[in-house]
């Protein structure tokens, strides 16, 4: 292969690259996204798509996950999915459906889950699931569903989950009818719907667990008394029961009853129930303990649930007689104190203890009196989340010194006493987050030697003492972001030799340095997001992270407020094990150095680091072999080379949206052999000939994704897309325009000797002359756009010379009339993107004067000029390019110049003569043509040499 050859320094791994793959071909769908690193799974979501055929109709058929939710979808036509059979899940959540045509799902043997939540399905028919055999999972909430048929359900018997909560169900019976055959349904859901009764005329799946009618419009349990009788988890909550009796419940593993009108004394006297498996939550318990107490028994109660009672300390006074409780939940009470859970009896029984959003102020100390006894010696949950706590006591866990986890989070906690944990030395997790925390003292956690959690996310914590974590050599995650930290010092984190996680993310760190990362030897992820990171000149001391060589996952986004600016060279030097490095959001410049260590990277995201139009740096990536994730969104880019991305052997997801490229070059892609996910959206991509093959190879090969390149419009006419522009124009007619153009030229030589020499310019001066004073008497009516320019000139810089010396000083200042020209190095505007400055150009100038020679024909720009002018020409219609030929170019060379071609054929072109006579002809006839009508002439090429 002659790609071997390629001279690039990018030794075994470029070389092995090119060998395997000369040329990795790219695919597109239209509305769906594969997922990058599973090619089953497709995202077709927020497309606006009304007919569900558009998204599936490109899908491969070994497709296995799709997601059509959010969409305009109304109904599903039959066979919807046959053209992929393998199936297992399928979103249709939050799309318009009504109707489920009999067999949509036909084929779809293998699904297991059906979403189709929000929709406006009014009806559930037998026809609807034909085909699901395997269905497990069918989602119908959030639909208008009313009715039910009795056999609806009869191909999808396998369904473990159905869903059908917030509908309009009122027939009870109907549901119960139409489920009752499902052997294996172990998860129903009826909540949220119009059902006032019970009655059935079958019974329920024996399998059901969950089993939930919350929310309906239930009076009465006026089914048949066993009808209910199953060791099920059975929520009745939120409907209007106030009686209980008549129904049997005794196998019931948990009733939940909340907000009914219930009677509580006279429930509390129902017996078919057993008291310790039921929830006894929003059942306004406040003035019934004694009694409840009473009625749940003896022996060891699991749970008791007491949320939603209104419940006061004053209540709880009353529990004394209640049996031993392992784990208790008085969250959604009225506590303002809670008096070291003296209420609660048998405590060295409890397990568990939650009391979350109360009115809790201040947790007091609770020591054990110097007697060492601990009250709850079993206590290992500890919840006082949601409440409005400001202070805690020293010793204030005393009592449950054997606590394990200990939420403390979302409180207004200002004040912690220095020995407020003392004793915890088995705490694993302690969660302070989301306090009013502004100091943390040495002592504060000095007895938590067991601690493998700590958050104290969203505090006012300005400064880290030293030391204040160092006995912690347990800590596993330690939590800061979200605080005030301005600067850390050497032994803010000393002592932390097991810390994996640290998040100091939005912050207001300004400095780090490798002597505050010096414990850190286990550290794995360090998140350093949105603080104020900023270095202006690439000289500074040694790597911050030089210790770090475990650390697999660098966050480094957002640096506020104007991000990093420049990565110092040597900055992520010892990072061996990295994997993932996250700078988007910074403006920032790169060097060739920056990555140089991160050998083992595997992901690397930098989205949103523009500083304007520009290109990165040769070589930057050259290290990172094992790269497989590249985000470059949104940087500015312009193009991408070989020297840039050629050494990612193993780079598979490339995401560039949102840059300047114009085109993009094969070389690069030969030299991805690994890609196969490829996001160029949102460049200005200009529908030109040598754009092409990209089109065709996006759309046509097997084995990279160009992500959604069919919506990829074109930059030079944004109501046309790339995917569509006719690239036969590239490929002409060769015979058909030889004929063309040699005909003339046979002409010419054939009658030159005939008129001979100087004379035959005389003629057609004259003619010419006779020929415009027609045009002009005619053009008159013609109405005046307003241009800017008279003409823009487009040239090689090769031919400046003839520009400025033959070209400007005819056109602008000689004769009789003097035109307003367009020339680049003069008149186009500073700052401006190029694209757009031609553009405009074009746009401002009556005319476009292409000054061809071999030159102009070699150069990118000139010839994306004269793609751009004749564009107007063939697209508005619009007779605006004028041809200059500066030198004879045979056929032979012009084949090559498809676009060219066809201007030439619909155009005229003129030759610069060379004989100084046959010049004032030729300056009579650009001025012409410059002064002529725009509206296209359809007459054949008009030549003269
Ligand atoms: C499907 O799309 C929705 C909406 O964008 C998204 O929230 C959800 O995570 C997606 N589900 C799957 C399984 O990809
Ligand atoms: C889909 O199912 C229908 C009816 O069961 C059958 O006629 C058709 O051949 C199937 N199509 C495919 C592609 O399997
Ligand atoms: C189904 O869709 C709903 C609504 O988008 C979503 O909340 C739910 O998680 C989805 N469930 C499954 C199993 O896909
Ligand atoms: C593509 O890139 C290669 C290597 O950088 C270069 O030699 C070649 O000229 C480029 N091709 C085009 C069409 O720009």
């Amino acid at each position: 292969m002659a790609r071997l050859s390629v001279d690039w320094p990018q030794l075994f791994c470029a070389l092995s690259c090119i060998a395997l793959a000369p040329l990795v071909p790219g695919y597109s769908f239209r509305n769906c996204i594969q997922n990058a690193n599973h090619n089953g799974s497709f995202q077709c979501v927020h497309r606006f798509l009304t007919q569900v055929s558009s998204a599936v109709f490109d899908l491969p058929p070994h497709t296995i996950h799709v997601n059509i939710s959010h969409n305009l979808l109304t109904q599903l036509p039959v066979g919807s999915f046959s053209g992929i059979p393998s199936l297992l899940s399928l979103r249709l959540d939050y799309n318009q459906i009504k109707h489920v045509e009999g067999s949509a799902f036909n084929n779809l043997s293998e699904l297991l889950v059906l979403n189709l939540s929000y929709n406006k399905i009014s009806q559930l028919t037998p026809s609807d699931f034909l085909g699901l055999e395997n269905l497990c999972q069918l989602l119908v909430d959030h639909n208008c569903l009313a009715t039910i048929q009795p056999d609806a359900f009869t191909t999808p018997r396998s369904l473990q989950t159905l869903d059908m909560s917030f509908n309009q169900l009122r027939n009870f019976s109907e549901v119960v009818s139409s489920i009752t055959a499902l052997r294996k349904l172990t998860f129903l859901d009826l909540s949220t719907n119009h059902l006032e009764s019970l009655q059935h005329s079958a019974p329920l799946p024996p399998s059901l667990k969950f089993f939930y009618l919350c929310n309906n419009l239930l009076k009465a349990l006026d089914c048949q008394r066993d009808f209910l009788n199953r060791n099920f988890t059975l929520d009745l909550s939120d409907n209007k029961i106030s009686q209980f009796s008549k129904v049997d419940l005794r196998k019931v593993a948990w009733l939940i009853l909340k907000n009914n009108p219930l009677d509580i004394s006279e429930f509390l006297r129902f017996r078919d129930v057993d008291p310790q498996r039921v929830e006894y939550s929003g059942l306004r318990l406040h003035s019934q303990f004694a009694n409840l107490c009473q009625h749940l028994g003896n022996g060891t109660m699991e749970h008791l649930f007491l949320q939603h009672n209104q419940i006061s300390l004053r209540n709880l006074k009353s529990m004394s007689k209640c049996p031993a409780i392992k784990a208790w939940d008085l969250s959604h009470n009225y506590l303002i104190r809670d008096d070291c859970l003296d209420f609660v009896p048998q405590k060295e029984q409890v397990r568990s203890f939650i009391l979350e959003h109360n009115r809790i102020q201040m947790l007091p100390s609770c020591s054990t009196g110097g007697n060492g006894v601990i009250k709850f010696p079993k206590l290992t949950y500890l919840s006082y989340r949601y409440n409005r706590i400001l202070a805690i006591a020293s010793h204030a866990f005393s009592h449950t010194a054997h606590v394990q986890t200990l939420l403390l989070n979302i409180n207004n906690i200002a004040v912690i006493n220095k020995t407020a944990f003392a004793n915890l030395s088995d705490l694993l997790t302690l969660r302070l987050d989301n306090n009013l925390i502004t100091d943390i003292y040495q002592e504060t956690f000095h007895e938590l030697t067991s601690l493998r959690i700590l958050n104290l996310r969203n505090n006012r914590i300005s400064i880290i003492f030293r030391n204040v974590f160092v006995n912690l050599s347990s800590l596993n995650i330690l939590d800061l972001g979200g605080n005030k930290i301005r600067s850390l010092t050497n032994l803010s984190f000393s002592g932390l030799h097991n810390l994996t996680k640290l998040y100091l993310d939005r912050n207001y760190i300004t400095h780090i340095s490798r002597e505050i990362f010096g414990d850190l030897v286990s550290l794995k992820v360090l998140d350093l997001d949105k603080n104020r990171i900023r270095y202006n000149s690439g000289l500074t001391e040694k790597s911050p992270f030089i210790n770090l060589t475990k650390l697999n996952i660098l966050k480094l986004q957002a640096q506020q407020p104007y991000g990093i600016n420049i990565i110092p060279p040597k900055f992520f030097k010892g990072l061996f094990s990295l994997q993932a490095l996250y700078l988007g959001e910074n403006k920032m410049s790169l060097s060739r150095y920056e990555f140089e260590d991160l050998i083992n990277l595997k992901t690397l995201s930098m989205p949103d680091t523009c500083n304007g139009i520009h290109s990165l740096n040769p070589g930057v990536f050259q290290n990172l072999q094992h790269l497989e994730r590249l985000d470059l969104e949104n940087v500015g880019l312009q193009f991408m080379s070989v020297d840039i991305v050629g050494s990612l052997c193993n780079l598979r997801t490339l995401v560039l949206g949102k840059n300047a490229i114009q085109t993009v070059n094969s070389t690069v892609l030969e030299h991805l052999p690994s890609l196969s996910y490829l996001d160029l959206r949102k460049n200005p991509f200009p529908c030109i000939c040598s754009n092409s093959w990209f089109q065709n190879w996006s759309l046509y090969n097997p084995r990279v994704q160009v992500v959604y390149f069919y919506n990829q419009t074109c930059a030079n006419q944004q109501t046309e897309y790339l995917y569509s522009f006719d690239a036969r124009v590239c490929y002409l007619d060769i015979g058909h325009l030889m004929f063309e153009i040699i005909l003339p030229f046979l002409f010419l030589f054939t009658f030159a000797p005939i008129i001979y020499g100087k004379g035959y310019w005389h003629l057609k001066y004259g003619l010419y002359i006779f020929r415009s004073w027609l045009n002009d008497y005619r053009g008159r009516e013609e109405s005046q756009q307003c241009y800017r320019y008279d003409a823009f000139i487009s040239y090689n810089s090769k031919d400046e010379g003839w520009v400025l010396q033959e070209l400007v000083p005819n056109l602008e200042t000689e004769g009789s009339q003097c035109f307003k020209l367009c020339l680049h190095h003069r008149d186009f505007e500073l700052g401006k993107y190029i694209i757009d400055n031609i553009v405009d150009s074009i746009y401002q100038s009556r005319k476009t004067v292409c000054v061809m020679s071999r030159s102009y024909l070699e150069s990118e720009w000139c010839s994306m000029e004269l793609e751009l002018a004749s564009y107007r020409l063939f697209h508005e219609l619009k007779d605006v390019v004028i041809l200059i030929f500066l030198e004879k170019i045979p056929e032979a060379e012009l084949s090559t110049y498809h676009k060219m071609r066809k201007v030439m054929k619909k155009k005229t072109y003129i030759q610069w003569p060379t004989d100084v006579e046959a010049q004032k002809l030729f300056w009579i006839k650009v001025r012409e043509a410059i002064k002529g009508s725009s509206r296209a002439k359809d007459s054949g090429p008009e030549v003269d040499s």
